[in-house]
């Protein structure tokens, strides 16, 4: 069987960061509920020119630099931001890369989760032809109103992947394990552009997922968990992997050790909750700053909300450190610009109404921008940075 994978991965975020420590002291809160008991220090804030189709674009665009559009037939956009109810955000993404006409689009949602379902059908495009390639981009902005409990777990940032045959980065194993169940612990009606949020139920049913998928994978013959080298988890607070991990250890009754939770959290302590793209973050994160890890086996956890989840297995390859990845990924993070706490709060209170014309401001230093709303559509444009 040939194997398929992740060929490559890249990841973008924003222009602004707010630094946890800030909104703390706003608040009159002790910073390390947030530092130690949330496990979180930033959170990523786009600015008004920016949103999923400039960070998922400019994650992409680096993909394409490296190894052309060769292969590639399908461009998929997993996000929970949605922008439109028709259009994929893909199709802006389609035009700002220049891809050829032949590459179909379309957007997966299923909360945070939808990233996986992106790549379990990109394994299948590559099954059926392994000469094609698939590009996934998974992009969020993660939003809760001001002054809930879900604010410090806010963040944006977007992962791109290329999903190719004999791939450089990890081989993703066949069997998977997968639990759904209908569940309101989380979910952003049509005219909301916050999140609803049960959290404490939203805790529980992440755990129950993570053992609802472990059973799965062990009920279809997958590995056992003593040969999980790492794991890498959905981070909507780098705290809950903390969690989900040592539930996975009871549960399976071994000795799952550290697991590489905490490089695995260098980026996503850092960026916030990313939604889709967290998990693809943490993995990104743990191939950066871990030994060689050649070889061996790491675990996945995907989590949506709602909720639908999958663990699932693969083994790192020996081309998967990738040239400069970990310092372009540390510059991108540290340029971001710091906003103060009322800044902050006068930016997350902007609506953007589709029925008036506008044009953003010229902020973002990314290499593509949102440009405005005219006749109800939105447009973009290349910054030439
Ligand atoms: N120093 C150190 N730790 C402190 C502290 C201090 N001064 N004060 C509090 N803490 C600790 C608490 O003990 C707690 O730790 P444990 O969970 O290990 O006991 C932690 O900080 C958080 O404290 P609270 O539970 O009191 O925090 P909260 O009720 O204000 O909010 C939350 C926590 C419910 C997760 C909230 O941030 C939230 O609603 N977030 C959004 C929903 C979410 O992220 N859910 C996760 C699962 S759903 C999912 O994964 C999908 C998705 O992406 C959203």
């Amino acid at each position: 069987m040939t194997a398929i994978g992740i060929h490559d991965l890249e990841l973008a975020t924003t222009h602004h960061v707010l630094n946890l420590a800030d909104l703390a002291e706003s608040q009159g809160i002790d910073p390390n509920k947030y530092h130690t008991g949330l496990g979180q220090d930033q959170v990523s804030m786009p600015a008004p020119d920016e949103d999923v189709v400039t960070m998922g674009a400019a994650a992409a665009q680096k993909i394409i630099e490296r190894h052309g559009t060769g292969g590639i037939r399908t461009l998929l956009f997993a996000t929970e931001t949605g922008l439109d109810q028709s259009k994929a955000a893909g199709v802006w993404v389609h035009e700002l890369l220049d891809l050829f006409s032949y590459v179909r689009v379309a957007e997966f949602k299923q909360a945070c989760y939808a990233g996986t379902a992106a790549l379990q059908s990109a394994l299948g495009i590559v099954a059926r032809n392994p000469s094609e390639r698939v590009l996934i981009i998974s992009s969020d902005v993660a939003r809760y109103e001001l002054d809930s409990p879900g604010e410090p777990t806010q963040g944006a940032g977007a992962v791109a992947m290329l999903i190719a045959a004999d791939p450089d980065v990890l081989t993703i194993e066949p069997v998977s394990g997968v639990y759904t169940d209908d569940v309101d612990d989380f979910w952003r009606p049509n005219d909301s552009t916050t999140a609803v949020v049960d959290g404490r139920l939203s805790v529980r049913a992440y755990l129950d997922a993570v053992t609802g998928s472990w059973d799965d994978l062990a009920s279809r013959g997958g590995p056992g968990a003593d040969t999980l080298a790492r794991m890498v988890y959905h981070q909507p607070f780098t705290k809950m992997a903390v969690k989900a991990h040592a539930h996975l250890a009871r549960h399976t009754g071994v000795d799952l050790g550290e697991g590489g939770l905490e490089l695995g959290s260098v980026y996503n302590r850092r960026l916030g909750n990313i939604y889709t793209a967290s998990l693809y973050a943490s993995l990104l994160s743990l191939l950066d700053h871990d030994e060689d890890l050649t070889g061996e086996r790491i675990g996945l956890f995907s989590y949506g909300s709602g909720l639908v989840s999958e663990l699932f297995t693969g083994i790192v390859q020996p081309g998967y450190r990738g040239v400069d990845r970990r310092t372009r990924v540390e510059a991108l993070i540290d340029a971001r610009v710091p906003l103060d706490v009322a800044s902050y709060r006068d930016l997350h209170s902007r609506e953007l109404p589709s029925a008036v014309d506008v044009e953003m401001p010229r902020i973002t230093k990314g290499p593509f921008r949102f440009a405005g709303i005219k006749d109800r559509a939105r447009f973009y444009q290349r910054t030439g940075n």
